[in-house]
């Protein structure tokens, strides 16, 4: 699949701006209200009573924060953080090495934890509950278990798809926390928030122009600023006002609603062919020459979050809203 400027999934491309850009404390981290501030309150109990904050598992879609929130923990706590992810961890070994490493206090974080192997989770069932971990020694009949204390520590686990998650493993987070799509305004602060980072000089009106057409997600909103500064550096005075933004991101085909000209394929193929649906999966697949997973998982998920598309048993079909975006008649 070709790299799509409003994909919220990570590129390469968003590597060195990535990191630069992640906010470092909560003060810092725009949105995600509610979350903020129950992190707010488990973190200072913690600290008042000298204990390691609670296990914590943040989930929600791509590109919202979950890397950089576990990162503002530890600096909130004022310890260390170990980083991996569920792939990365092939055999119990693997996990018992990175336990038995742990210092007092440190943040453990576990990036797509859903992708853990049953066996390996097994190893973390003892680990979060009583800092402990079982290991078999020997074989057979003689092989006997001995549990070593681990230091006490904070697992973070973070996943796009909480419904995949073991629930034995689920239950044994004290905290967790599902991140919401940014509104335009918060993610306008954030766009401005970025510019003042990468020192570009940004209207308000630049600002939203961008915010609103960044799929409601931070990963996205910058990415369309580097672009947009791109545009007003080599053509503009260097400054992002409203008309320069919306000129750059129509220039890249990104619509008022942020979306691209996949988007705008696959949608009119489902007007001027299907009459709207409803249209199996397969289909519009085929028709658009994508597989169908991609189109359920890429595609989809911001078109039904936006209300322009709706799975229904009988297939997909499009929503009078949809119509409405692209000016013509709806047939219901
Ligand atoms: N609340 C926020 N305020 C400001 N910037 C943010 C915020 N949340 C995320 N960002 C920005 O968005 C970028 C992507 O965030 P992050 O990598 O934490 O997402 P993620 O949820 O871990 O994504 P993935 O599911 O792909 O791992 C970060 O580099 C950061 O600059
Ligand atoms: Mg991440």
């Amino acid at each position: 699949m070709e790299e799509r400027m409003i994909s919220s999934h990570f590129s390469t491309e968003d590597e060195p701006m990535e990191f630069s850009l992640r906010p470092r404390y909560l003060d810092d981290y725009i949105g995600q209200t509610r979350v903020k501030e129950n992190l707010k309150v488990f973190i200072e109990a913690a600290k008042m009573r000298r204990d390691p904050l609670d296990h914590v598992l943040l989930y929600g879609p791509p590109g919202l924060g979950k890397t950089t929130l576990s990162h503002i923990i530890a600096n909130e706590m004022g310890v260390q953080v170990r980083i991996t992810s569920g792939p990365a961890i092939e055999r119990p070994g693997d996990l018992a090495a990175i336990l038995t490493n742990l210092q007092q206090g440190d943040l453990l974080f576990i990036d797509e934890i859903h992708r853990l192997n049953r066996s390996v989770e097994e190893v973390l069932y003892p680990a979060m509950e009583d800092f402990a971990l079982d290991i078999v020694i020997g074989k057979g009949p003689s092989a006997r278990s001995v549990r070593l204390d681990l230091p006490p520590f904070t697992l973070v686990g973070a996943t796009t798809r909480a419904g995949s998650l073991s629930s034995p493993l689920r239950d044994r987070f004290g905290v967790v926390s599902r991140l919401e799509y940014y509104s335009t305004e918060e993610l306008s602060l954030i766009v401005m928030r970025a510019a003042d980072l990468l020192g570009v000089s940004i209207q308000e009106e630049g600002a939203e122009e961008i915010a609103c057409r960044s799929r409601g997600t931070p990963r996205v909103s910058n990415r369309l600023l580097k672009r947009v500064r791109d545009f007003v550096q080599v053509q503009g005075d260097g400054v992002i006002t409203g008309e320069a933004a919306r000129d750059a991101l129509d220039r890249i085909q990104v619509d008022r609603l942020g979306l691209d000209e996949v988007d705008h394929k696959l949608l009119k193929t489902i007007i001027t062919h299907f009459r709207g649906g409803p249209v199996g999966l397969e289909t519009i697949a085929a028709t658009i020459g994508e597989e169908a997973h991609t189109v359920e998982d890429v595609y989809e998920p911001y078109l039904m979050q936006i209300g322009f598309l709706q799975r229904t048993p009988r297939g997909r079909m499009l929503t009078p809203r949809c119509y409405q975006h692209f000016g013509v008649e709806s047939p219901t």
